[in-house]
Protein backbone atom coordinates (compact mmCIF):
# COMPACT_ATOMS: atom_id res chain seq x y z
CA UNK A 1 0.00 0.00 0.00
CA UNK A 2 1.16 3.36 -1.25
CA UNK A 3 0.96 5.55 1.85
CA UNK A 4 1.55 9.32 0.11
CA UNK A 5 0.35 11.14 3.08
CA UNK A 6 3.52 9.16 4.97
CA UNK A 7 5.27 9.85 2.40
CA UNK A 8 4.82 13.19 2.59
CA UNK A 9 5.75 13.46 6.53
CA UNK A 10 8.82 12.20 5.48
CA UNK A 11 9.93 15.46 3.42
CA UNK A 12 10.09 18.17 5.97
CA UNK A 13 10.05 20.93 3.19
CA UNK A 14 6.55 19.94 1.99
CA UNK A 15 5.11 21.37 4.82
CA UNK A 16 6.13 24.55 4.75
CA UNK A 17 4.41 27.67 3.02
CA UNK A 18 5.31 29.60 -0.13
CA UNK A 19 3.61 33.34 -0.82
CA UNK A 20 0.89 32.32 1.78
CA UNK A 21 0.26 29.08 0.82
CA UNK A 22 0.84 25.43 1.32
CA UNK A 23 4.19 24.57 -1.35
CA UNK A 24 3.37 22.66 -3.97
CA UNK A 25 6.24 21.53 -5.52
CA UNK A 26 5.90 20.64 -9.08
CA UNK A 27 9.65 21.50 -10.19
CA UNK A 28 11.24 18.14 -9.61
CA UNK A 29 12.62 17.47 -12.82
CA UNK A 30 14.53 20.37 -12.24
CA UNK A 31 15.41 18.97 -8.45
CA UNK A 32 14.10 16.77 -5.99
CA UNK A 33 13.07 17.36 -2.43
CA UNK A 34 15.06 15.42 -0.19
CA UNK A 35 13.55 12.75 3.02
CA UNK A 36 14.32 13.26 6.61
CA UNK A 37 16.60 10.15 6.52
CA UNK A 38 18.88 11.41 3.45
CA UNK A 39 19.40 14.83 5.68
CA UNK A 40 20.19 12.99 9.07
CA UNK A 41 22.45 10.78 6.95
CA UNK A 42 24.47 13.87 5.90
CA UNK A 43 24.27 15.11 9.39
CA UNK A 44 25.37 12.33 10.57
CA UNK A 45 28.41 12.23 8.06
CA UNK A 46 29.23 15.27 9.02
CA UNK A 47 28.90 15.09 13.14
CA UNK A 48 30.09 11.36 13.59
CA UNK A 49 32.01 9.84 10.22
CA UNK A 50 33.69 12.15 8.50
CA UNK A 51 37.09 12.05 6.55
CA UNK A 52 38.46 11.78 3.16
CA UNK A 53 38.27 8.42 1.95
CA UNK A 54 40.46 6.32 0.04
CA UNK A 55 43.90 8.09 2.17
CA UNK A 56 44.02 7.47 5.79
CA UNK A 57 44.98 4.16 7.92
CA UNK A 58 42.91 5.94 10.32
CA UNK A 59 39.26 4.79 11.96
CA UNK A 60 37.41 8.03 10.64
CA UNK A 61 39.13 7.34 7.10
CA UNK A 62 37.86 3.82 7.14
CA UNK A 63 34.80 4.50 8.29
CA UNK A 64 33.96 7.27 5.82
CA UNK A 65 35.77 5.41 2.48
CA UNK A 66 33.33 2.14 3.80
CA UNK A 67 30.19 4.44 3.80
CA UNK A 68 31.32 5.82 0.51
CA UNK A 69 32.26 2.71 -0.71
CA UNK A 70 29.25 0.51 -0.06
CA UNK A 71 27.28 3.37 -2.18
CA UNK A 72 28.64 1.93 -5.24
CA UNK A 73 26.72 -1.45 -4.57
CA UNK A 74 23.44 -0.12 -3.86
CA UNK A 75 23.60 2.38 -7.10
CA UNK A 76 24.19 -1.04 -8.50
CA UNK A 77 21.62 -2.61 -7.18
CA UNK A 78 19.32 0.35 -7.59
CA UNK A 79 20.28 0.40 -11.39
CA UNK A 80 19.80 -3.41 -11.79
CA UNK A 81 23.81 -3.89 -12.91
CA UNK A 82 25.53 -6.99 -11.45
CA UNK A 83 29.00 -5.91 -10.70
CA UNK A 84 29.26 -2.62 -8.94
CA UNK A 85 32.43 -2.35 -10.44
CA UNK A 86 31.11 -0.94 -13.33
CA UNK A 87 29.65 1.66 -11.86
CA UNK A 88 31.87 5.36 -11.55
CA UNK A 89 30.84 7.83 -8.57
CA UNK A 90 30.84 11.18 -9.55
CA UNK A 91 28.98 14.11 -9.36
CA UNK A 92 25.83 13.67 -11.79
CA UNK A 93 24.73 13.36 -15.06
CA UNK A 94 27.09 16.32 -16.94
CA UNK A 95 30.11 14.86 -15.11
CA UNK A 96 29.24 11.25 -16.67
CA UNK A 97 28.36 12.18 -20.31
CA UNK A 98 31.62 14.34 -20.52
CA UNK A 99 33.50 11.59 -19.18
CA UNK A 100 32.24 9.72 -21.94
CA UNK A 101 32.97 11.97 -24.18
CA UNK A 102 36.01 12.72 -23.23
CA UNK A 103 37.35 9.51 -22.10
CA UNK A 104 35.95 7.04 -24.22
CA UNK A 105 34.83 8.81 -27.42
CA UNK A 106 38.08 10.59 -27.81
CA UNK A 107 39.66 7.79 -27.74
CA UNK A 108 37.43 5.58 -29.78
CA UNK A 109 35.99 8.22 -32.71
CA UNK A 110 37.63 8.87 -35.63
CA UNK A 111 36.91 12.45 -37.73
CA UNK A 112 33.73 11.91 -39.78
CA UNK A 113 32.42 8.99 -37.42
CA UNK A 114 29.17 9.77 -36.40
CA UNK A 115 27.06 10.01 -33.09
CA UNK A 116 23.04 9.56 -33.27
CA UNK A 117 20.99 12.16 -30.78
CA UNK A 118 17.32 12.54 -30.69
CA UNK A 119 16.40 16.51 -30.59
CA UNK A 120 14.58 16.06 -27.15
CA UNK A 121 18.03 15.54 -25.47
CA UNK A 122 18.94 17.81 -22.85
CA UNK A 123 22.12 19.84 -22.99
CA UNK A 124 24.06 17.63 -21.11
CA UNK A 125 23.36 14.99 -23.89
CA UNK A 126 23.97 17.49 -26.49
CA UNK A 127 26.82 20.12 -25.86
CA UNK A 128 29.64 17.31 -24.56
CA UNK A 129 29.09 15.44 -28.53
CA UNK A 130 29.21 19.69 -29.64
CA UNK A 131 32.81 19.53 -28.00
CA UNK A 132 33.35 16.57 -30.72
CA UNK A 133 32.26 18.26 -33.44
CA UNK A 134 34.27 21.16 -33.21
CA UNK A 135 37.64 19.63 -32.14
CA UNK A 136 37.63 16.24 -34.23
CA UNK A 137 34.93 16.65 -37.16
CA UNK A 138 32.21 14.07 -35.59
CA UNK A 139 29.32 14.00 -37.41
CA UNK A 140 25.71 14.61 -35.44
CA UNK A 141 22.91 13.28 -36.84
CA UNK A 142 19.41 14.27 -35.25
CA UNK A 143 16.31 12.14 -34.80
CA UNK A 144 13.22 14.21 -34.70
CA UNK A 145 10.17 13.03 -32.34
CA UNK A 146 7.29 12.38 -33.85
CA UNK A 147 4.14 14.60 -33.57
CA UNK A 148 2.73 13.07 -30.26
CA UNK A 149 6.34 13.56 -28.80
CA UNK A 150 6.96 10.04 -28.79
CA UNK A 151 10.63 8.98 -30.22
CA UNK A 152 10.10 5.90 -32.65
CA UNK A 153 12.40 3.80 -31.37
CA UNK A 154 13.05 2.07 -35.17
CA UNK A 155 13.70 5.51 -36.27
CA UNK A 156 16.83 5.95 -34.19
CA UNK A 157 17.63 2.10 -34.67
CA UNK A 158 16.99 3.42 -38.65
CA UNK A 159 19.57 6.20 -38.54
CA UNK A 160 22.36 3.60 -37.85
CA UNK A 161 24.47 4.08 -40.72
CA UNK A 162 28.27 2.60 -41.73
CA UNK A 163 29.79 5.74 -39.91
CA UNK A 164 27.54 5.81 -36.12
CA UNK A 165 29.27 5.00 -33.20
CA UNK A 166 27.27 6.07 -30.38
CA UNK A 167 23.84 6.11 -29.58
CA UNK A 168 23.14 9.20 -27.21
CA UNK A 169 19.59 9.00 -26.30
CA UNK A 170 17.59 9.87 -23.13
CA UNK A 171 15.80 7.20 -21.21
CA UNK A 172 12.61 10.13 -20.53
CA UNK A 173 12.58 13.74 -21.52
CA UNK A 174 13.16 16.36 -19.05
CA UNK A 175 10.49 18.72 -21.20
CA UNK A 176 8.06 16.20 -22.37
CA UNK A 177 7.84 12.73 -20.35
CA UNK A 178 7.82 11.10 -23.83
CA UNK A 179 9.90 7.46 -22.16
CA UNK A 180 12.28 6.34 -24.75
CA UNK A 181 12.47 2.33 -25.87
CA UNK A 182 16.27 1.82 -24.73
CA UNK A 183 16.43 -1.78 -25.07
CA UNK A 184 14.84 -2.31 -28.34
CA UNK A 185 17.61 0.86 -29.16
CA UNK A 186 20.65 -1.04 -27.40
CA UNK A 187 19.60 -4.52 -28.80
CA UNK A 188 19.71 -3.20 -32.43
CA UNK A 189 22.86 -1.10 -31.54
CA UNK A 190 24.82 -3.81 -30.28
CA UNK A 191 24.39 -5.95 -33.15
CA UNK A 192 25.81 -3.45 -35.35
CA UNK A 193 28.69 -3.20 -32.76
CA UNK A 194 27.68 0.60 -32.01
CA UNK A 195 27.40 1.45 -28.44
CA UNK A 196 24.67 3.14 -26.50
CA UNK A 197 24.33 5.68 -24.16
CA UNK A 198 21.65 6.56 -21.94
CA UNK A 199 21.02 9.48 -19.85
CA UNK A 200 18.73 8.33 -17.25
CA UNK A 201 18.62 11.61 -15.54
CA UNK A 202 14.63 11.55 -15.63
CA UNK A 203 13.78 7.84 -15.85
CA UNK A 204 15.63 6.27 -13.44
CA UNK A 205 13.43 8.96 -10.90
CA UNK A 206 9.99 7.44 -11.91
CA UNK A 207 10.65 3.76 -13.15
CA UNK A 208 12.23 1.13 -12.11
CA UNK A 209 15.78 0.98 -14.48
CA UNK A 210 17.40 -2.98 -14.63
CA UNK A 211 20.12 -1.96 -17.14
CA UNK A 212 21.00 -6.03 -17.21
CA UNK A 213 18.01 -6.10 -19.36
CA UNK A 214 18.55 -2.86 -21.45
CA UNK A 215 21.53 -3.92 -22.24
CA UNK A 216 23.07 -0.39 -23.04
CA UNK A 217 26.87 0.58 -22.66
CA UNK A 218 26.80 3.71 -20.78
CA UNK A 219 23.74 4.57 -18.15
CA UNK A 220 24.44 8.01 -16.36
CA UNK A 221 21.54 9.31 -13.48
CA UNK A 222 22.12 12.67 -11.17
CA UNK A 223 21.99 11.99 -7.24
CA UNK A 224 19.82 15.35 -6.60
CA UNK A 225 16.67 14.21 -8.69
CA UNK A 226 16.63 10.93 -6.65
CA UNK A 227 16.05 12.60 -3.90
CA UNK A 228 20.02 12.60 -2.86
CA UNK A 229 21.44 15.53 -2.36
CA UNK A 230 23.46 18.47 -5.19
CA UNK A 231 26.92 17.32 -6.10
CA UNK A 232 26.65 13.15 -6.31
CA UNK A 233 25.39 10.77 -8.93
CA UNK A 234 27.31 7.98 -11.01
CA UNK A 235 27.52 6.21 -14.30
CA UNK A 236 27.18 2.59 -15.51
CA UNK A 237 29.95 2.11 -17.88
CA UNK A 238 29.93 -1.86 -19.27
CA UNK A 239 33.09 -3.34 -18.66
CA UNK A 240 34.60 -3.57 -22.35
CA UNK A 241 34.01 0.23 -22.76
CA UNK A 242 35.43 0.85 -19.56
CA UNK A 243 38.92 -1.33 -20.76
CA UNK A 244 38.61 1.23 -24.12
CA UNK A 245 37.81 4.64 -21.80
CA UNK A 246 41.07 6.29 -20.65
CA UNK A 247 41.04 8.39 -17.60
CA UNK A 248 39.05 12.19 -17.80
CA UNK A 249 40.80 13.64 -15.19
CA UNK A 250 44.12 12.96 -13.64
CA UNK A 251 44.73 13.50 -10.07
CA UNK A 252 44.64 11.80 -6.12
CA UNK A 253 43.09 8.75 -6.10
CA UNK A 254 43.05 7.93 -9.43
CA UNK A 255 46.67 7.20 -9.74
CA UNK A 256 48.97 4.01 -8.35
CA UNK A 257 52.38 5.46 -9.14
CA UNK A 258 53.60 8.92 -10.42
CA UNK A 259 57.17 9.19 -11.34
CA UNK A 260 58.71 11.85 -13.04
CA UNK A 261 58.72 10.17 -16.19
CA UNK A 262 55.61 8.01 -16.38
CA UNK A 263 52.70 7.21 -14.77
CA UNK A 264 50.90 3.81 -13.59
CA UNK A 265 46.89 4.27 -12.78
CA UNK A 266 44.63 2.53 -10.35
CA UNK A 267 41.89 -0.04 -11.13
CA UNK A 268 38.67 0.98 -12.74
CA UNK A 269 36.09 2.21 -11.17
CA UNK A 270 38.76 4.22 -9.05
CA UNK A 271 41.00 5.34 -12.23
CA UNK A 272 37.75 7.39 -13.60
CA UNK A 273 37.48 9.29 -9.93
CA UNK A 274 39.87 12.07 -9.05
CA UNK A 275 40.55 13.69 -6.42
CA UNK A 276 38.30 13.69 -3.09
CA UNK A 277 34.89 13.24 -4.14
CA UNK A 278 31.98 14.44 -2.95
CA UNK A 279 32.18 12.11 0.18
CA UNK A 280 29.31 12.87 2.24
CA UNK A 281 27.11 13.91 -1.07
CA UNK A 282 27.42 10.06 -2.48
CA UNK A 283 26.96 8.82 1.42
CA UNK A 284 23.49 10.68 1.17
CA UNK A 285 23.04 9.38 -2.24
CA UNK A 286 22.67 5.63 -1.11
CA UNK A 287 20.47 6.53 1.58
CA UNK A 288 18.89 8.20 -0.83
CA UNK A 289 18.38 5.21 -3.22
CA UNK A 290 17.73 2.80 -0.48
CA UNK A 291 14.80 4.79 0.55
CA UNK A 292 13.41 4.81 -2.79
CA UNK A 293 13.80 1.03 -2.70
CA UNK A 294 12.28 0.42 0.24
CA UNK A 295 9.40 2.53 -0.81
CA UNK A 296 9.12 0.03 -3.74
CA UNK A 297 10.26 1.86 -7.38
CA UNK A 298 7.57 -0.25 -8.75
CA UNK A 299 4.95 1.26 -6.18
CA UNK A 300 6.51 4.71 -6.83
CA UNK A 301 5.59 4.00 -10.88
CA UNK A 302 2.34 3.14 -9.99
CA UNK A 303 1.52 6.32 -8.19
CA UNK A 304 2.92 8.49 -10.39
CA UNK A 305 0.93 6.69 -13.40
CA UNK A 306 -1.73 7.34 -11.55
CA UNK A 307 -0.93 10.83 -11.03
CA UNK A 308 0.11 11.53 -14.83
CA UNK A 309 -3.42 10.05 -15.96
CA UNK A 310 -5.18 12.49 -13.49
CA UNK A 311 -3.06 15.22 -14.49
CA UNK A 312 -3.69 14.58 -18.40
CA UNK A 313 -7.50 14.52 -17.69
CA UNK A 314 -7.50 17.93 -15.90
CA UNK A 315 -5.09 19.35 -18.56
CA UNK A 316 -6.77 18.47 -21.14
CA UNK A 317 -9.94 20.05 -20.21
CA UNK A 318 -8.49 23.23 -20.62
CA UNK A 319 -8.84 24.13 -24.40
CA UNK A 320 -6.76 27.32 -24.00
CA UNK A 321 -3.44 25.08 -22.22
CA UNK A 322 -1.25 23.51 -25.14
CA UNK A 323 0.72 21.06 -23.64
CA UNK A 324 3.62 19.81 -25.54
CA UNK A 325 3.94 16.03 -25.91
CA UNK A 326 1.05 13.82 -25.53
CA UNK A 327 3.13 10.11 -25.93
CA UNK A 328 1.44 6.68 -25.05
CA UNK A 329 4.70 5.91 -22.70
CA UNK A 330 4.91 8.97 -20.78
CA UNK A 331 5.72 10.26 -17.30
CA UNK A 332 4.51 12.86 -14.68
CA UNK A 333 6.23 15.60 -17.07
CA UNK A 334 3.98 18.49 -18.73
CA UNK A 335 5.12 21.53 -20.44
CA UNK A 336 2.88 23.76 -21.32
CA UNK A 337 1.95 26.96 -23.35
CA UNK A 338 -0.82 29.04 -22.79
CA UNK A 339 -3.06 30.39 -25.51
CA UNK A 340 -2.30 34.47 -26.08
CA UNK A 341 0.70 36.37 -25.49
CA UNK A 342 1.41 35.02 -21.94
CA UNK A 343 4.96 34.23 -21.38
CA UNK A 344 6.12 30.90 -19.76
CA UNK A 345 8.14 33.38 -17.24
CA UNK A 346 4.81 35.56 -16.12
CA UNK A 347 2.37 32.46 -15.96
CA UNK A 348 5.43 30.34 -13.17
CA UNK A 349 5.06 33.61 -11.30
CA UNK A 350 1.37 33.81 -10.88
CA UNK A 351 1.56 30.21 -10.00
CA UNK A 352 4.03 30.78 -7.84
CA UNK A 353 1.94 33.34 -6.03
CA UNK A 354 -0.37 29.97 -5.53
CA UNK A 355 2.37 28.48 -3.89
CA UNK A 356 3.32 26.37 -6.99
CA UNK A 357 6.80 25.44 -7.59
CA UNK A 358 7.00 24.90 -11.27
CA UNK A 359 9.85 25.61 -14.14
CA UNK A 360 10.03 28.21 -16.88
CA UNK A 361 12.20 28.69 -19.81
CA UNK A 362 13.65 26.37 -22.07
CA UNK A 363 14.71 22.95 -19.89
CA UNK A 364 18.19 23.47 -21.13
CA UNK A 365 16.92 21.29 -24.05
CA UNK A 366 17.22 24.16 -27.19
CA UNK A 367 17.07 21.84 -30.17
CA UNK A 368 13.86 19.92 -28.49
CA UNK A 369 12.11 24.07 -28.17
CA UNK A 370 13.34 24.67 -31.53
CA UNK A 371 11.79 21.75 -33.28
CA UNK A 372 8.53 21.99 -31.39
CA UNK A 373 8.68 25.77 -32.99
CA UNK A 374 7.94 27.65 -28.81
CA UNK A 375 10.25 30.05 -27.38
CA UNK A 376 9.62 28.78 -23.93
CA UNK A 377 7.32 26.35 -21.68
CA UNK A 378 5.88 26.42 -18.11
CA UNK A 379 6.28 22.37 -16.61
CA UNK A 380 4.72 21.00 -13.90
CA UNK A 381 6.69 17.46 -13.17
CA UNK A 382 5.75 15.13 -10.84
CA UNK A 383 7.53 13.20 -7.81
CA UNK A 384 7.38 10.35 -5.13
CA UNK A 385 5.19 12.89 -2.78
CA UNK A 386 2.92 14.52 -5.23
CA UNK A 387 -0.85 14.10 -5.10
CA UNK A 388 -4.27 14.25 -6.87
CA UNK A 389 -5.51 17.42 -5.37
CA UNK A 390 -1.89 18.74 -5.95
CA UNK A 391 -3.01 18.59 -9.59
CA UNK A 392 -5.81 20.45 -8.68
CA UNK A 393 -4.18 22.85 -7.27
CA UNK A 394 -2.19 23.38 -10.23
CA UNK A 395 -5.06 24.13 -12.57
CA UNK A 396 -6.76 26.30 -10.79
CA UNK A 397 -3.52 28.41 -10.37
CA UNK A 398 -3.65 28.02 -14.25
CA UNK A 399 -7.02 29.02 -14.48
CA UNK A 400 -6.38 32.20 -12.36
CA UNK A 401 -3.65 33.14 -14.75
CA UNK A 402 -5.88 32.22 -18.28
CA UNK A 403 -8.33 35.06 -16.62
CA UNK A 404 -5.56 37.56 -16.29
CA UNK A 405 -3.53 36.81 -19.77
CA UNK A 406 -6.90 36.53 -21.55
N1 LIG B 1 17.90 19.03 -15.96
C1 LIG B 1 17.13 19.82 -15.09
C2 LIG B 1 15.78 20.17 -15.68
O1 LIG B 1 15.33 19.54 -16.56
C3 LIG B 1 17.85 20.99 -14.59
O2 LIG B 1 15.14 21.08 -15.22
Amino acid sequence: MYDVDQIRAEFPILSREVNGKPLVYLDNGASAQKPKVVIDAITRAYSEEYANVHRGLHYLSNLATERYEAVRGTVARFLGVRDENEIVLNSGTTEGINMVAYGWAMEMLQPGDEIILSVMEHHANIVPWHFLRERMGIHLKWVETAADGSLDAQAVIDAIGPRTRLVAVTHMSNVLGTVVDVTAISAAARDRDVAVLIDGSQAAVHMPVCIDDIGCDFYAVTGHKLYGPSGSGAIFVRKERMQEMRPFMGGGDMIREVHRDFVTYNDAPMKFEAGTPGIVQTIGLGTALDYMMATGMDKIAAHEKDLCCYARSRLDGLNWLNVQGQAKDKGAIFSFTLDGAAHAHDISTILDKRGVAVRAGQHCAGPLMEHLGVSATCRASFGMYNTRSEVDVLVDALELAHELFA
